[in-house]
């Protein structure tokens, strides 16, 4: 049976498009863009580490610059504003410290609780463990060598590599641009994620520090009908979903 809220949820999720051409002339409401990021942080993150970062491009001078930073696609040229989605590798302590934080509250009040222990463990060793990088690349050694170690006896997650921490990253703010996709939708604007850009341009824009990265920009307007270039068109459910007998 259909709720009313999973029908609303996929009238949004048909309705959403990527639009390459906004109108100008329209009087975008920016607050729609706050309203959407609140939604956005919501979204699941590894970890609950929320190493993102959401940059909103408004003003037409930002706008022009970083359009030409995204190859001057017309998705950018004529969005009435921008948001850059970014990974904050650099910021793992602290996201580590302010989960810490708030588990060992938790461990505080139920001391003899597994869970709560074994929570204050995870932020405390595992996920410093996991994002700790070196120059060397002996930490790596090391987290390669304890997880086959673990993994001989159980199940271990496998992948500890810098280029893992990063999919890791990358996973969630995709989550987070999506969901802001979809409240965008539900806003009555339109959107369209952007990965064809010159990263180093955007970072040197966003006076971003070394370690970060641009996960997508979205480009937000009221979208006009030519923006949608084609009919949209996907693979066969049967040859992309698969149940396992
Ligand atoms: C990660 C990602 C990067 C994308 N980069 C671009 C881009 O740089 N320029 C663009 O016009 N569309 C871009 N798109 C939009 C896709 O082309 C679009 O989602 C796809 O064709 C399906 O169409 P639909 O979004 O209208 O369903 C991107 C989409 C994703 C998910």
């Amino acid at each position: 049976m259909q709720t009313k809220t999973s029908t609303d949820f996929s009238t949004i999720v048909k309705a959403r498009r990527s639009v390459r051409v906004y109108d100008q002339n329209h009087a975008f409401d920016h607050s729609s863009v706050e309203r959407a990021l609140k939604l956005a942080i919501l979204a699941p993150n590894s970890s609950n580490m929320q190493l993102w970062e959401f940059h909103r491009i408004k003003t037409e001078e930002k706008r022009k610059e970083l359009a030409r930073c995204c190859l001057g696609q017309s998705a950018a040229r004529t969005a009435s504003e921008m948001v850059v989605f970014v990974t904050r590798h650099d910021k793992w302590k602290k996201r580590a410290a302010f989960n810490l934080d708030l588990v060992k509250k938790a461990y505080d009040n139920a001391p003899n609780e597994k869970k709560a222990r074994q929570a204050v463990s995870y932020y405390q060793k595992l996920i410093p463990m996991f994002y700790r990088r070196d120059w060397t690349g002996l930490s790596f050694l090391l987290k390669k060598l304890a997880v086959f170690l673990i993994g001989i006896k159980k199940p271990m997650i496998r992948e500890v590599s810098a280029a893992h921490q990063k999919v890791v990253m990358h996973k969630s703010a995709a989550l987070a641009a999506m969901t802001f996709m979809y409240a965008m939708k539900a806003e009555g604007y339109d959107t369209c994620p952007m990965e064809g850009f010159d990263s180093k341009r955007i970072k040197k824009m966003l006076k971003l520090p070394k370690g970060t990265e641009i996960n997508m920009v979205v480009s937000c307007g009221k979208g006009l009908p030519e923006g949608i270039y084609s009919e949209r068109v996907r693979l066969p459910f049967e040859e992309v979903v698969k149940e396992e007998k």
